[in-house]
Formats: C-alpha cells, sequence, structure tokens
C-alpha cells in the first residue's frame, strides 16, 4: 500500500475538488488537495472515482495514465490496472494466465458528486459523511460556473472573503463596498453572514441617481470550517437576481482552489455575472477590515464579546 503524505489542513476532511464536468470517462484527471496528489474518473457505471495519484508499483503518476474499457485505470508506466472503487491492483500485463495478481493497491479515497461539485473525503473510504458541504442552487433562467487557482492562502482566502468580499468576488458592471456593510455579521454555530451594499460602477451616461433608484445587496454565507460559501445578489425588493455556491479548497500552503455554479435572471435586460477574480484586488486587501473574519475563532469572538 503506498504511504501517503500526511494532510496539511487537520481537522476537516471534504473538500471540493473538481466541478462535475470535470471528471470523464475518457482521461483521468490529477488533482492537489491539502498537499496530496489525487487522480479523479469516470468508472464504467460513470461513477466518480478517487486514488491516491501514484502507481503502487514504481510511484509513476496514475493521472498520465488512461481509462480502461472496463473503467479501471492503469498506469502509463508499465500497465498496472486499479480499481476505483477499492484501489485494488485488478490486472498486471506481463503476469501469465496461470499467475494471480498479488494484493498490490493505492488508497482509496471516498467522493460525493452532488449539485455538480465533487467533493472528495481525504481521511480515505470512510470519510465521516456530516461534513459534506450543501451546494444545492434554485434555478434560473441563466446558469454559469468557472473555477480559479489563486495565490493565497486558503484559510486567509476565507477571512478575505469575509473582511472584504470585494477584494475575491466581482460583479462587471457593479461594485462590491466592502466599507459599506449592512448590519453586525450573523454568526450561527457553522456560518457567518454579511451583507454588503453594492454601487453601481459609473459609466458612460448612467444617471447619477441609478445607485440610488436600483439599489443592489450582496448577501455572503460563508462556512466557518472554510470548505464552502454563498453568495446572493439582491435587488431593492429583495429579490435574489443572482445565487452563487462556491467550493473553496487548500491546494497547497499558499494555493486555493476556487470552484463555483451560479444562477440568474435577468436585472435590467441584462445578466450580471457574478463571481471568483482570477487575482485578488491588492488595493481591496490592503484595506480591508479584520472584523468578521475574527468570529470563525471561538476563542477571537469571546474576547471581542468582552471587550463590548
Ligand atoms: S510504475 Fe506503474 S506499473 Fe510500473
Amino acid at each position: 500500500m503506498s504511504k501517503n503524505k500526511k494532510a496539511e489542513t487537520a481537522g476537516l476532511h471534504w473538500w471540493v475538488v473538481s466541478l462535475s464536468e470535470d471528471v470523464s470517462a475518457d482521461k483521468p484527471l490529477g488533482v492537489i488537495c491539502d498537499g496530496r496528489d489525487y487522480v479523479l474518473f469516470r468508472d464504467a457505471g460513470g461513477a466518480v472515482r478517487a486514488l491516491l495519484d501514484q502507481c503502487a508499483h514504481r510511484r509513476a503518476p496514475l493521472s498520465l495514465g488512461r481509462i480502461t474499457a472496463q473503467g479501471w485505470i492503469e498506469c502509463p508506466y508499465h500497465g498496472w490496472r486499479y480499481s476505483g472503487e477499492s484501489g485494488s491492483c485488478v490486472n498486471i500485463p506481463n503476469l501469465s494466465a496461470e499467475e494471480k495478481v498479488p494484493g498490490y493497491g493505492v488508497d482509496a479515497f471516498a467522493v460525493e458528486e452532488r449539485d455538480g461539485f465533487i467533493q472528495l473525503g481525504t481521511e480515505g473510504l470512510h470519510s465521516d459523511r456530516t461534513q459534506l458541504a450543501d451546494f444545492s442552487l434554485a434555478q434560473k433562467s441563466a446558469q454559469w460556473h468557472a473555477s480559479h487557482l489563486i495565490a493565497y492562502p486558503h484559510d486567509a482566502l476565507v477571512d478575505l472573503l469575509l473582511d472584504a468580499p470585494g477584494a475575491v468576488l466581482q460583479i462587471p458592471g457593479a461594485t462590491i463596498l466592502n466599507n459599506h456593510r449592512y448590519g453586525e455579521p450573523i454568526v450561527s454555530p457553522t456560518t457567518i453572514e454579511v451583507t454588503h451594499a453594492v454601487a453601481w460602477t459609473p459609466r458612460g451616461k448612467m444617471p447619477k441617481q441609478a445607485q440610488a433608484d436600483f439599489p443592489l445587496a450582496l448577501r455572503l454565507m460563508v462556512e466557518k470550517a472554510g470548505h464552502s460559501a454563498r453568495v446572493e445578489l439582491s435587488d431593492d425588493t429583495g429579490a435574489v437576481l443572482i445565487a452563487v455556491a462556491i467550493g473553496l479548497s487548500p491546494v497547497k500552503r499558499n494555493l486555493t482552489a476556487a470552484l463555483w455554479r451560479a444562477t440568474g435572471e435577468p436585472y435590467r435586460e441584462r445578466i450580471l455575472e457574478l463571481g471568483v477574480r482570477a487575482h485578488l484586488d491588492a488595493l481591496e486587501i490592503k484595506h480591508a477590515y479584520v472584523y468578521p473574519s475574527l468570529l470563525r475563532r471561538d476563542s477571537a469572538a469571546e474576547q471581542l464579546i468582552a471587550i463590548a
């Protein structure tokens, strides 16, 4: 059995590692989560499988191999084949018909495909499923999805999302006002919720009063553990124009994967596209007012309450 590199993030065992459409039965997909290499693929039944991306023979990356007609993954080096369900080696090409496949295998991991996201249980096949995140979105007339690798540590990115959402999110044509929050953060045992004003970005002949006439609000609900976040952009009647589900996972120490899906309705004859920035807004980071993120940490929250 392969030796695993110890995961770098303690306590959390399920992470979003891919969008559904990026995992196929034609080509394996290599992903890195919390410093460890995995290979994802679909087996013959269409189920997503996840194995450690390291052949048990000479550690070649299985993600460079292929998927066989039986739905096994085949190592690119000497052709050992593995079952995605168990990680067991099921075929070695140079064995004679009389020889049995020895009990080799690679580590296999639990996978949950739900609402277009692939969540990976990094504790193995029996990862605790109570940590699975909910990414369901209400159906609307437009849908879009994307992903970015962001050069910023995962935990710091989750904090930044709470303290300065405009540094992480973008809405072309509108500006998220980091310094204009509606009310205090709402804290539950598992989430923190903040709401910010959103201003129309002036352009062309847009009348000056447009912002007051058509105010927008951005409601952000961030899971304290940092796996996921939800964002809603609403108009002045409270109608949700855009809803976004975001998966956040640590790739390596200073690299975070952000994957999201969104649904939206036209507003003033166009769809506002809310998404995650490919590059964080450095100026906004510099001016981020650290407050809601402190509520992620119980000891810091207790201090705040004591000061108040
Ligand atoms: S390294 Fe994979 S089969 Fe030899």
